[in-house]
């Protein structure tokens, strides 16, 4: 059976379209349900609608009570028979009942070699200035399960880079982000072949 996706992410989205271009490639067996978004305004979002991909949009502008909009979209979730969530920039912790519904079926892309410069704090262009700052000789990326705390699930895949001594957290966020493109794609597609879990 192929499995069914929702991609979850707040920004670019510069991984969800490298993952949606893999899946019309046919690389991945898979299909994108569902976009989820607490971004309205993202890269997300445009490019999910452009290709005729279902949005979801979950912020307080649109639920006053966000109980309710983690209600409705945990239905969303099971009518469409969501096999797989990706994380892939998504700036919202998940609610607990999606994590106990999803549990061993979530997966994060974080830009970083966890399980250092991971957790509270630890997002954006701030991952990269503090593995600069650490003077580390590697950074990468790392593909993980989600659980309740963020970054804390177990890791599925890494990919490391070297880090050459002019770059600037600009330049290894660039470097990085290349890689991650590569390498989720590829955590997917096993998934999404039953050889991962
Ligand atoms: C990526 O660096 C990812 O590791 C992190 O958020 C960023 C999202 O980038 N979790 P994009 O929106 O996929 O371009």
């Amino acid at each position: 059976m192929m499995k069914k996706i929702a991609i979850f992410a707040s920004g670019s989205g510069s991984n969800f379209k490298a993952i949606h271009k893999n899946v019309e490639l046919g690389n991945i067996c898979a299909k994108i349900k569902l976009l989820v978004s607490n971004n309205s305004n993202s890269g997300a979002v445009e490019y999910a609608t452009e290709n005729n991909i279902e949005t979801f949009i979950i912020n307080k502008a649109r639920f006053s009570d966000m109980i309710k909009g983690e209600n409705l979209l945990l239905k969303k979730l099971v009518f469409n028979q969501i096999d797989l969530i990706c994380l892939a920039g998504y700036m919202k912790l998940l609610s607990r009942k999606i994590v106990e519904k999803y549990d061993n079926c979530i997966l994060n892309i974080h830009p970083a070699l966890l399980p250092k410069f991971g957790g509270k704090g630890f997002y954006g262009m701030k991952v990269h200035e503090a593995v600069l700052e650490s003077g580390v000789e590697e950074s990468g990326a790392t593909v993980h399960l989600v659980n309740e705390n963020y970054d804390e699930g177990q890791i599925i895949a890494q990919k490391k880079i070297m880090i050459n001594s002019n770059y600037t957290p600009e330049i290894l966020s660039k470097k990085v982000l290349q890689i991650e493109h590569e390498l989720y794609s590829k955590v997917i597609k096993e998934f999404c072949e039953n050889k991962l879990i």
